[in-house]
């Protein structure tokens, strides 16, 4: 699979600026055929700036949310309908975000619903997991992973057991991906060095290796720049990065997906 190169504008970027750096993307995806750019932009723009770049869109340009709700519709007030989400054009959600977490009380039970719901509409869903600067200094970085991930790594093993029953004639595909995040290293100019991206991937890729070889791609997000992304990528483990600050110019975008284009 191409890397995915996920921007997360956050609530940032007015409806012209949206545009103008959306119609920078489309041209952006057409030269780096082999990177996946995925855009979640502001719920109350997708629609329009998905309609702005609408023709002849490249294939490797997507756009989703930063978050749904588990439901499809009901009384929640200010949510995010996983329905609406697909009709407005929406082929991915951001979900378990360390910002949602923390000033907005997400819990590892409410991302993993919200993750159900994207499911039932095939929305691809990115779930952000990390840990704190208090929590890796105590050493309880992997454990902390651990728990992020149980609920989705039980749904892994049974999503997995039911392809092999053969149930399904399509391979099995999970929509699945998710983000390595340490909350100390998003929008602080601090990462990890590349020895510890790699442990906690790895340690990812262990949980869900126990169900099945097809394991959901890794992404690695928090400060990721120009300057930085070619040295993360290198990594083995990772399938991406998950970028907020440096998405948000044209030209820092163009140069985190020339370096990650193979065809640079
Ligand atoms: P950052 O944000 O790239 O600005 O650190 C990443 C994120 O929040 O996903």
């Amino acid at each position: 699979m191409n890397k995915i190169l996920a921007c997360n504008w956050k609530m940032n970027l007015s409806l012209s600026e949206g545009r103008d750096l959306a119609a920078s993307l489309k041209k952006l995806a057409a030269i780096t055929p082999d990177v996946e750019i995925w855009v979640a932009p502001q719920a109350l723009v997708l629609r329009d700036l998905i309609a702005a770049v609408e023709k002849d869109q490249p294939l490797n340009l997507r756009w989703g949310m930063q978050n749904v709700h588990s439901e499809d519709k009901g009384a929640f007030t200010g949510e995010l309908s996983p329905v609406l989400a697909r009709e407005c054009g929406a082929s991915f959600a951001i979900l378990g975000h360390s910002e949602r977490r923390t000033y907005f009380g997400e819990t590892d039970l409410g991302v993993y619903k919200r993750f159900l719901g994207c499911l039932r509409h095939e929305l691809i869903s990115i779930v952000c997991v990390g840990e704190t600067l208090a929590e890796r200094k105590d050493g309880s970085t992997l454990s902390v992973i651990q728990k992020q991930l149980s609920a989705f790594v039980d749904w892994h093993a049974s999503a997995s057991e039911s392809n092999v029953s053969g149930s399904s004639e399509k391979p099995f595909a999970p929509p699945l991906v998710i983000a390595y995040e340490p909350v100390w290293a998003i929008g602080t100019g601090l990462t990890p060095t590349l020895e510890e991206v790699a442990e906690v991937h790895n340690y990812i890729r262990k949980l869900f290796s126990a169900n099945s070889s097809n394991i959901p791609p890794i992404l690695y997000g928090g400060s990721v720049t120009p300057d930085n992304i070619s040295s993360l990528i290198e990594i083995d483990s990772v399938a991406g990065c998950l970028v907020g600050g440096a998405s948000l110019k044209t030209e820092s975008i163009s140069a985190l997906a020339l370096a990650v284009s193979r065809q640079r």
